[in-house]
């Protein structure tokens, strides 16, 4: 049987498209491996958003050359395939930098990844056009795979960040329609799924086609999603402060489903910084949305990006993001030095900010942000918490799952419980997961938000 072997850089919208080209690859009958040496197919789904993640490919590239020459030996065929930003970004130039791969393929295009196979058995070849055709309505159905899953409702960007690539390599703003999510959702949830987490890199300006042709938002979406009978959790990344409606907020105090969880990018806490990175909101308007959204879901958990290091950026701007991290609190968050991405508008500018004084910069938020990580894991000790069962554990005996604050927790149980909701005790927090023990029938902490609201 023929094998392919999928890798995927960056973020769950390329874990997610990796998925679906893994999909496009078993309907054609190649059997999904882990095992590179051992693939007939391999795709590597890359990431441009920072210069370390697109470098990163032409080192697994080199490696792979090495493999494929062996395996032409042993006389088997191997196929590369480069997908995502990278190839958006970067394409022919790749199969100029890369005499191993085969095919180049962008984000809008996998649903053709099978024909683009046979015909590089001719030629090598690029397709990142984007398409007129909708990939969605091409791909195969989904293999569900384990109990939580991703989804894109939407995709691409028109806010044009100064320092950011997505905008170019995704395309622009696009949502689905409510139909296809809910029939892609409702297979998922018959598959075994339990908790759905909404994708896309604006999913908080969802505005796709709703069932009356009227224009639907994320909290009609969820709204509507939540009723599939099986489906216990929602949750959605990634989004921008000045998308946060007030029915979204509204939504986080009244959607039982809805995780007390929001990623919610920031970049900076300096005005001037924000405004060069024509993020298009300052710090006030940042922390009056977290304000609002505490106050309907007080037990929110927060998360954020931040980007230390853009050009100009001051010591004492740098100090205003420090400040707006110690107010707000969170409980989790992504951080990076500035890196220029060519084709952005920030990537020419002067004013470099030297890598030792971004290096200094970004272990000083690091090692704030960690300390609030742990404050926030530690707080969780000795609450009972509903767990989202999701597979064995690393020991015999445990199983793994999540609490609503997504955190990972261990804890003694049949692997029976898998796919259910589990009240546990947190007793101890480890640095990378939190350790409990199952209380069947207690009552939980964080209870679904319309109880709460019920309750006040
Ligand atoms: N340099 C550093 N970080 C970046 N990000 C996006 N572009 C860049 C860049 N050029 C970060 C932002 C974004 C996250 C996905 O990656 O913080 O929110
Ligand atoms: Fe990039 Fe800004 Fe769009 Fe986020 S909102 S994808 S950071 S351009």
């Amino acid at each position: 049987m023929k094998k392919a072997f999928v890798k995927s850089y960056g973020c769950q919208m390329n874990a997610y498209d990796a998925a679906r080209m893994a999909d496009v690859l078993a309907a054609e009958g190649y059997a999904p491996t882990e095992a590179v040496e051992e693939a007939d197919v391999v795709v590597l789904n890359t990431c441009h958003i920072r210069e370390k993640a697109a470098d990163k490919v032409y080192s697994e590239l080199g490696r792979l050359r090495v493999l494929k020459n062996a395996r032409a030996e042993a006389g088997r065929e191997t196929k590369i395939v480069v997908a995502g930003c990278v190839a958006q970004a970067e394409g022919a130039e790749i199969l100029s930098r890369a005499p191993s791969v085969d095919v180049v393929v962008g984000p809008q295009n996998y649903h053709r990844l099978t024909d683009l196979l046979v015909q590089s058995r001719q030629k090598r070849v690029v397709d990142t056009e984007f398409p007129v055709e909708d990939k969605f309505d091409h791909l195969p159905a989904r293999r569900t795979h384990g109990v939580s899953a991703f989804l894109t409702v939407q995709e691409g960007c028109d806010k044009f960040c100064a320092f950011c690539v997505v905008p170019y390599t995704r395309g622009a703003e696009v949502s689905r329609s409510v139909a296809a999510i809910l029939a892609e959702a409702e297979k998922l949830v018959r598959g075994g799924v339990r908790e759905i987490t909404l994708i896309g890199q604006n999913v908080n300006a969802y505005h796709g086609a709703g069932a009356d042709g009227a224009s639907a938002t994320l909290p009609d979406l969820m709204r509507i999603l939540q009723e599939i009978p099986g489906l216990l959790r929602l949750r959605y990344t990634t989004s921008h402060p000045n998308d946060m409606a007030d029915a979204l907020i509204a939504a986080h105090g009244t959607l039982p489903a809805l995780m007390p969880y929001l990623h919610l990018p920031v970049q900076s806490g300096s005005d001037r910084v924000l405004k060069a990175m024509n993020r298009k909101h300052d710090a006030a308007t940042y922390r009056d949305v977290i304000a609002r959204i505490r106050a309907v879901r007080p037990d929110i958990a927060l998360s954020s990006d931040f980007i230390v290091g853009f050009p100009g950026e001051t010591e004492a701007e740098f100090a205003e993001t420090m400040r707006l991290v110690a107010e707000i609190g969170f409980a989790s968050a992504f951080s990076f030095k500035y890196s220029p991405r060519p084709g952005t508008p920030a990537a020419d500018w002067a004013d470099a900010v030297p890598e030792d004084v971004k290096s200094r910069r970004l272990a000083a938020l690091q090692g704030l942000l960690d300390e609030q990580r742990h404050a926030f894991n530690a707080a969780a000790v000795g609450t009972v918490v509903e767990v989202l069962v999701e597979k064995a554990g690393r020991h015999p005996g445990q199983v793994a799952g999540k609490t609503p604050h997504l955190l990972p927790v261990q804890f003694d149980a049949p692997t029976s419980t898998i796919g259910t909701l589990v009240p546990v005790r947190i007793v101890r927090a480890g640095s990378n997961s939190l350790f409990g023990e199952a209380v069947p029938g207690a009552a939980v902490a964080g209870a679904a938000a319309a109880g709460a609201a019920a309750a006040a």
